[in-house]
């Protein structure tokens, strides 16, 4: 087999299609919300698309299997609540379509073990502890490529995280096409197109503004879930660490003006996130708001935050409580979508089957 990747090439012959997932593995945060879900719904608009609650990929460390349908139900409840409508979209859960099970041992097969020792997420993960985590957390992105793939999606919206995972996507689509097709042939795999989007694609812890905000931390007051109450909410806000100086001015962004300096970011995270985030709140671009709240005190700031969180994200906790007293109704959709998956996934492993050379009965 060989190694030599050949260059990206355009998507001409696929079809515009989104592909895009969360892991159930705890409460959907604010920086799901900003960095990857509000996109979702956007996305809904342009393009036929497709969402994961991807629990296969939440199985690399332990989940609690008394927890884990339930966290299931949960992410699917922050969708729907979000506003992805389950009749145009298809949301469904990982293992139910085993497509993403099979093309992910596919490609991990193709991908090289240079290009994983490489992903950035793994070395935080494992951190010193590199020989007793799960081999499916070093093998996670080979699966990522996989749900991607299995829909040959050209698109995926995410929070700026997942970069380096969607760059092993494009490098486990080009290295399968150019193994297992001809060279003068189309590539059997789209080279899909990252979608990182918004004011905050990477939002922050609120007690370290140089950690991302995720819901793994052991400290709950670093972030916000969507399933807080607005006392929860406020009081988090109000807690959220700050530096002693006022928020700063127009000479904080970066030249172009679509974002922070390198300096503010470095040197006032937690102004910068917490301006970030207002700003996706408010759906409006950081200059604006940065000229709005020049000088002013952090702690007027904060409720003036306080009040845009409750509106945004109040009804959405209200819904998904609701939904997740009616498990019934969030579990047929996910069946339903699963159906809808499995019947666009299972022709498309069967290809890629065919091109390995897999003998058919
Ligand atoms: P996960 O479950 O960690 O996060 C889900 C989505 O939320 C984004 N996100 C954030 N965005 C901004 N600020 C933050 N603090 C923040 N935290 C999380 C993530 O970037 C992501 O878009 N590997 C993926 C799940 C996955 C996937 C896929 C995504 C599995 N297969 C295929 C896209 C396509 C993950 O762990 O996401």
């Amino acid at each position: 087999m060989s190694q030599t990747k050949t260059t990206a090439s355009a998507n001409t012959e696929f079809p515009n299609r989104v592909f895009s997932g969360v892991q159930p593995s705890g409460a959907m945060t604010l920086g799901n919300y900003l960095g990857a879900i509000r996109n979702f719904v956007r996305l809904q608009d342009e393009m036929d698309c497709i969402y994961c609650v991807v629990d296969l990929h939440a199985v690399t460390v332990w989940q609690d299997p008394a927890e884990l349908a339930n966290q299931t139900r949960e992410i699917t409840a922050a969708y729907l609540a979000s506003g992805i409508d389950p009749k145009r979209s298809i949301i469904f859960n990982q293992s139910m379509v085993s497509a993403h099970a099979e093309l992910g041992w596919l490609f991990s097969c193709v991908a090289r073990m240079g290009w994983m020792s490489r992903m950035t997420q793994f070395k935080d993960k494992a951190g010193k502890n590199r020989e007793q985590v799960s081999l499916g957390l070093f093998a996670y992105p080979a699966l990522m490529a996989a749900d991607i793939l299995a829909y040959q999606a050209t698109h995926v919206p995410v929070g700026d995280d997942q970069k380096q995972h969607l760059e092993l996507t494009r490098d486990i689509a080009t290295k399968f096409n150019y193994d297992f097709c001809g060279e003068d042939q189309p590539g059997y795999f789209p080279i899909t197109e990252p979608i990182i989007q918004g004011a905050a694609t990477r939002v922050m812890s609120l007690r370290d503004g140089t950690k991302k905000m995720s819901k793994s931390d052991a400290s709950d007051m670093s972030r916000i879930n969507l399933t807080d109450d607005a006392d929860a909410i406020a009081l988090k806000i109000r807690k959220a660490k700050t530096d002693p100086l006022e928020l700063p001015g127009l000479e904080a962004l970066s030249e172009d003006q679509q974002g922070f300096g390198d300096a503010l970011r470095a040197e006032r995270p937690e102004a910068a996130n917490l301006l970030g985030i207002y700003a996706a709140l408010s759906s409006r671009p950081i200059a604006d708001v940065v000229g709005e709240k020049a000088g002013q005190p952090f702690a007027a700031f904060k409720k003036d935050l306080t009040e845009l969180a409750l509106a945004e994200i109040g009804p959405i906790g209200a819904e998904m409580q609701r939904l997740m007293n009616d498990k019934a109704a969030v579990d047929a959709v996910l069946a339903d979508g699963a159906e809808r998956a499995r019947a666009i996934a299972e022709p498309i492993l069967r290809g890629a089957y065919d091109r390995v050379g897999f003998l058919k009965p």
